[in-house]
């Protein structure tokens, strides 16, 4: 069976741009391959979490998993920082990572403008980590969003340099998934091009009703259309994205008709998106409570994953330090 590797970061709660760039195509994919779903903790420390907050914070998203319907008896679901081998395979992949194309990710440029006073080795080689997540399994299949192509590109750069290097074909390719034949990208309802916790213009599965609702109303829009089946500017078309993942079909060709035809009325529109929303996120908002208060099956279902993962990853090492010329341990 083939093998799927995807990871989240646990910065914050999961929001809506998370669940539809990756856990819904987690969702389909632990049907039909050995996945590893884990918690990226180990890549949240480029912006220096507090120590108090590490362990709940992969907790929370731990329990967002499962609320999604991640189930830990299909997928191995475990926390990245439990499985040591990915930092061996870190050291060897940087070996092969050359300065230059780490400092011209744009990932790497953005935070580095981001975050002048914290420009850390640990963001340079975010890349490599990366792809040391993915490759420690061998995975073939990558459910992320189209924000994380470049770093795909350069985790299948270091896997061909890797097996060219050494003369093998220890490392297959990894692909990025995404359930349509586009990648997912879900936008911002505040004019943003992207809904992203950076950005600050979330919505999260776990908002209660009220909050869903004042944070659609106060969607940006426009004066409305003047002329029969004009083009959408930015600010609607990211509203009718947003009808098109959430709502049903007959809902978004009603607003796109009414557009058309210049009679839409954005209010009207902004209500029936925000009842949509509430519908999809209340029971899951439901679910994450409860596994959240139950926080020693959380920590049991990471240390089965841990151990899961730790055998899978264990394995790999194995070869690559053969490979690399050392002695067996
Ligand atoms: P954020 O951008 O809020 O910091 P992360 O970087 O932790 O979110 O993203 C975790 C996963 O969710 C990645 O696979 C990413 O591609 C996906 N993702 C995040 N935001 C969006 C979005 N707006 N649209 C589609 N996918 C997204
Ligand atoms: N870079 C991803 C993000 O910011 C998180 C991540 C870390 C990841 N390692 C991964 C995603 C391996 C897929 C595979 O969202």
């Amino acid at each position: 069976m083939e093998t799927v590797v995807s990871g989240i970061r646990p910065t914050g709660n999961l929001h809506l741009g998370n669940y539809f760039g990756a856990v819904k195509s987690f969702l389909q994919m632990q049907n039909e391959y050995n996945c590893y779903f884990f918690i990226a903790d180990w890549h949240s420390l480029t912006t220096h979490p507090k120590p108090a907050d590490i362990v709940k914070s992969a907790r929370t998203i731990l329990a967002e998993y499962l609320a999604c319907g991640i189930d830990p008896e299909k997928a191995t679901i475990y926390i990245q920082s439990d499985v040591k081998e990915v930092l061996e395979l870190y050291l060897y992949l940087n070996m092969n990572a050359y300065l230059g194309e780490l400092e011209r990710t744009t990932s790497f440029k953005d935070k580095a403008r981001k975050q002048p006073d914290n420009v850390n080795a640990g963001l340079l080689t975010y890349p490599t980590l990366m792809a040391a997540d993915i490759l420690m399994h061998k995975a073939v299949k990558v459910p992320v969003g189209k924000d994380q192509e470049q770093n795909m590109e350069m985790a299948r750069k270091f896997a061909r340099r890797f097996n060219t290097m050494y003369g093998t074909e220890i490392f297959p390719e990894p692909a990025s998934f995404s359930l349509s034949d586009k990648a997912v990208k879900v936008p911002g309802l505040d004019g943003s091009g992207k809904m992203g916790k950076s950005e600050g213009n979330c919505i999260y599965l776990m908002d209660d009703a009220e909050t869903v609702r004042k944070k659609v109303m106060k969607a940006v829009t426009d004066a409305g259309p003047t002329t029969p089946n004009s083009e959408k500017p930015e600010v609607i078309q990211n509203l009718f994205t947003f009808l098109d993942i959430v709502s049903t079909k007959d809902t978004y060709d009603y607003f796109n008709e009414k557009y058309n035809d210049c009679s839409i009325r954005y209010g009207d529109l902004k209500k029936q998106l925000a009842a949509d929303v509430v519908a999809f996120t209340e029971p899951i908002r439901e679910r994450i409570l409860e596994f959240s208060s139950d926080t020693q099956l959380l920590d049991k279902i990471a240390k089965t994953g841990a151990e899961k993962s730790s055998e899978s990853a264990a394995k790999t090492l194995k070869e690559v330090r053969q490979i690399i010329g050392f002695r067996e341990i």
